[in-house]
C-alpha cells in the first residue's frame, strides 16, 4: 500500500495551507491601510472572500477527517513525534475553526447580509452590540498569531524530516 496521502487530501492541504497564509498577511495588512487607500475597501471584502472559501475547505477536511481510519505514522516515527504531530494537527484544527467562525460573526455582526463586490451575500446569524464585535476582533487576531505559530512548527518539522531524518514524511504530502 503507497503511504503517499490522495491527491483529495494533498489538494485540500495545499489549497488550504496557501489560504491560511495569504489570509494571515491581508489580514494584517488591511487593519493597518487609510481610509484613502485604493485598498481600503478592497482587500477586506477580498479577505472574507477568501475566508469564507477557506470554511467551505474547512468543512470537506473535518469531513474526510473524520471518515478517514487510516493512519499515515510509519515504523520510523518516534512516540515523542507522533504525539507532537497529533496535537499540532488537532490544535490546527480547532483554531482555524476559531478563525473562520469569529471572521464570519464579525463581518456579519451588524445583524445584516453583507453583500461583497455588489454580488456576493452573506447573511448574518446574529446581531452583536459593538463591545461583542470587538471581543470578536481580538479573539481573530490572537488566534491568527497562536496559528502561525503552529504553522511555523508544523512546516520546521516538515523540514526536520526532509533534511535531517531524510524520511519520506514531506513527499508523501507533495
Ligand atoms: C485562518 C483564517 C483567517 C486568518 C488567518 C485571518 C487573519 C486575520 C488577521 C491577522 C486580521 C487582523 C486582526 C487585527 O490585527 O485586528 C483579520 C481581520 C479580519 N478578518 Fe480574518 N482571518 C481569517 C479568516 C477570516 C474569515 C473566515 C472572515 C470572514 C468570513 C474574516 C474576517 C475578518 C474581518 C472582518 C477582519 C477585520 C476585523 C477588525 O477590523 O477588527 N477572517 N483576519
Amino acid at each position: 500500500m503507497s503511504l503517499k496521502y490522495s491527491v483529495a487530501t494533498r489538494l485540500l492541504h495545499w489549497i488550504s495551507a496557501l489560504l491560511v497564509i495569504t489570509l494571515f498577511v491581508s489580514g494584517w495588512y488591511m487593519v493597518q491601510l487609510d481610509y484613502y487607500s485604493t485598498w481600503y475597501q478592497k482587500l477586506p471584502e477580498l479577505h472574507i472572500v477568501g475566508g469564507v472559501v477557506l470554511m467551505i475547505f474547512w468543512f470537506f477536511i473535518l469531513i474526510r477527517l473524520l471518515k478517514s481510519k487510516r493512519n499515515h505514522f510509519t515504523q520510523l516515527h518516534k512516540p515523542i513525534e507522533r504525539f507532537a504531530s497529533l496535537w499540532v494537527k488537532r490544535l490546527f484544527y480547532l483554531l482555524v475553526v476559531i478563525m473562520v467562525t469569529t471572521g464570519y460573526l464579525i463581518a456579519t455582526g451588524q445583524g445584516e447580509t453583507l453583500t461583497l463586490f455588489e454580488t456576493l451575500k452573506l447573511p448574518a446569524i446574529s446581531h452583536f452590540s459593538a463591545a461583542q464585535i470587538d471581543t470578536m476582533g481580538l479573539i481573530h487576531e490572537f488566534t491568527s498569531y497562536l496559528l502561525m505559530i503552529l504553522v511555523t512548527l508544523h512546516i520546521l518539522g516538515a523540514l526536520k524530516h526532509h533534511f535531517i531524518d531524510k524520511d519520506d514524511t514531506l513527499k508523501r504530502m507533495i
